[in-house]
């Protein structure tokens, strides 16, 4: 490793005690309380990691199990979070297991400083794709949409209400890295709706009892943002009342409704629709 790997030199620490203060505040992590405290949250993963700092993201710390000494990757991103003025942790498996919380952890976590789109700063033009979306309760919901709103090339997500958070470890873990690459704002409702009064394209929302077929909307050459509901109560008269269209997705058999995730999928590949025709396939 190019940065210094004895624990009382620079910044790199080997760490073997669950005790150790910077362990603690990095498990505190798993609660929003602290990781709003500390503008923070944890990412798994070594691509996660190169990924993020590649994308410019603040590292804190990044941690890495013993067994990752001597891989390269791993050692470059130790050196970059050193360059970074970060600290780097070297653990043992007990120490990595409690911070993740999980038996067979990954080899490499971490610590990233929040970063969050101000409202006023999401200024739709040209064909962009926002998703709104409507106090949000489950965090794998919300990953798996920040996941798809990457996949499909839209532009961001705004987290209207009270919302589950993005940072949550079980959010960035659905996310599979799309957290690094997907801007994130949020807004009370009322500041959505104000926000929206200044938007001249086209809000469409999702609703069971929606007027018209998602496929009969032109959502071309415009502007959109997608507003889907809250995954119990769907959206409440005031977004429902915004929306330019309300639209539907039709159902054949016995379910209330799609998943919120799904729903939203489903709409973003056709309000995308043109843009991804022109992507070559994989080959
Ligand atoms: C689980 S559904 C909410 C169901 C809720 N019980 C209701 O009455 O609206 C969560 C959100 O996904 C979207 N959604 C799900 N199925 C849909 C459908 N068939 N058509 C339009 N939107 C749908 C809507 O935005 C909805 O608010």
């Amino acid at each position: 490793m190019n940065a210094p790997r004895d624990g009382r030199v620079g910044q790199v620490k080997e760490v073997t005690s669950l005790a150790n203060p910077v362990v603690k505040d990095i498990k505190a992590l798993a609660l929003k309380k602290f990781r709003d405290q500390q503008n923070a949250f944890m990412a798994e993963g070594l691509k996660l990691v190169i990924d993020a700092l590649d994308l410019g993201w603040t590292i804190r710390t990044l941690v890495f199990s013993k067994s990752g000494l001597g891989n390269p990757a791993v050692e470059k991103a130790a050196a970059r979070t050193v360059a970074a003025g970060g600290l780097v942790l070297e653990v043992n498996d007990k120490v990595l297991a409690a911070i993740t919380r999980r038996e067979n952890p990954q080899m490499v976590v971490g610590v990233f400083e929040q970063r969050w789109t101000a409202l006023a700063d999401v200024k739709p033009s040209g064909n962009d794709v926002w998703v709104a979306l409507d106090r949000v309760r489950d965090p794998g919901n919300l990953g798996t949409v920040i996941r798809t709103v990457d996949a499909v090339g839209a532009r961001g997500i705004i987290l209207v209400g009270d919302t589950t958070d993005p940072f949550a470890v079980e959010t960035v873990r659905a996310t599979m890295g799309s957290i690094f690459a997907v801007p994130v704002a949020r807004a009370s409702e009322q500041a959505f709706l104000s926000w929206r009064r200044g938007f001249a394209g086209l809000v469409a929302g999702t609703h069971l009892k929606g007027s018209v077929d998602y496929r009969t909307v032109d959502y071309g050459g415009k502007p959109v943002v997608l507003l889907m509901g809250n995954e119990q109560q769907g959206l409440p008269a005031l977004l429902a009342e915004t929306c330019d269209r309300l639209v539907r997705i039709p159902q054949a058999g016995r379910a209330d409704s799609l998943n919120l995730a799904v729903a939203t999928g489903v709409m973003l590949y056709e309000v995308r629709r043109s843009a991804l025709a022109l992507e070559k396939p994989a080959s």
